[in-house]
């Protein structure tokens, strides 16, 4: 999703200066070119903002919307975090799936994705494979599949529209207590505690990142 006050030029240079900045601070460590060099093999040809906007038109791509967590932006969430070692993370929109497999990739944390389009999933399942990185992706509506047990649950939610939400909420009402459920520009409601809030760069903008605890 490019939000609209970008423009393309203005969203091509946002995305350079991201990728820039990932550059300096990544650049050295392997799994970051593999996991980009890999994505870009596999999804040569193949444009998620194109896709949705040519499937759904201009008007009606609400939560379809495309949009990317970068690494450095995801392992900041990660770092706030400090989960356990071998920690179980759960992506509920998970696109080509970039916070998995940075999960899996750098921290070897596990990591599913969950995601409508099965064309995205695919293509992330063989990148995970292609690297031995645990993190697996699994196509369809995540409303109609109960939630693994899990110490993270990320969600996406910027284009998310009300409707979508409630019905999030309800199934986010599974998950385990004491386990943080991260949302983009996303407040949650009772039974979850917000534990505080952080603005990092995604490829629309920037977004808040809501921290949320499952009260028991
Ligand atoms: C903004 S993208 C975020 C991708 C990824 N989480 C990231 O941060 O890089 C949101 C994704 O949620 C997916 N999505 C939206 N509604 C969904 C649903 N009901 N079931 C599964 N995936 C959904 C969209 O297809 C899209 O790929």
């Amino acid at each position: 999703m490019l939000m609209p006050r970008l423009g393309l030029i203005g969203a091509l240079t946002w995305n350079f200066s991201i990728r820039l900045s990932e550059l300096l601070s990544l650049g050295r460590e392997r799994w970051w070119w593999q996991m980009h060099a890999a994505l870009r093999r596999e999804f040569r040809g193949l444009n998620p903002n194109k896709m949705v906007l040519n499937m759904r038109g201009p008007y009606h791509v609400d939560s379809l919307a495309y949009g990317e967590t970068p690494a450095l932006s995801f392992l900041k969430i990660l770092d706030t975090l400090q989960l356990p070692a071998g920690s179980q993370i759960v992506d509920l929109g998970s696109g080509r799936g970039v916070p998995c497999l940075t999960a899996a990739a750098a921290r070897g944390y596990k990591a599913l994705g969950l995601e409508y389009f099965a064309v995205y999933t695919e293509r992330a399942q063989r990148v995970a494979e292609r690297h031995g990185w645990p993190a697996q992706f699994v196509s369809g509506n995540f409303l109609r599949r109960p939630l693994p047990a899990a110490q993270l649950y990320f969600i996406s939610a910027t284009a998310f529209p009300e409707e979508l939400r409630q019905q999030l909420l309800e199934l986010l009402q599974q998950v385990p207590a004491g386990s943080w459920v991260v949302c983009q520009d996303w407040v949650l409601e009772a039974p979850f505690e917000l534990d505080r809030m952080q603005q990092l760069p995604v490829s629309w903008g920037i977004a808040k990142i809501c921290y949320h605890r499952r009260l028991p």
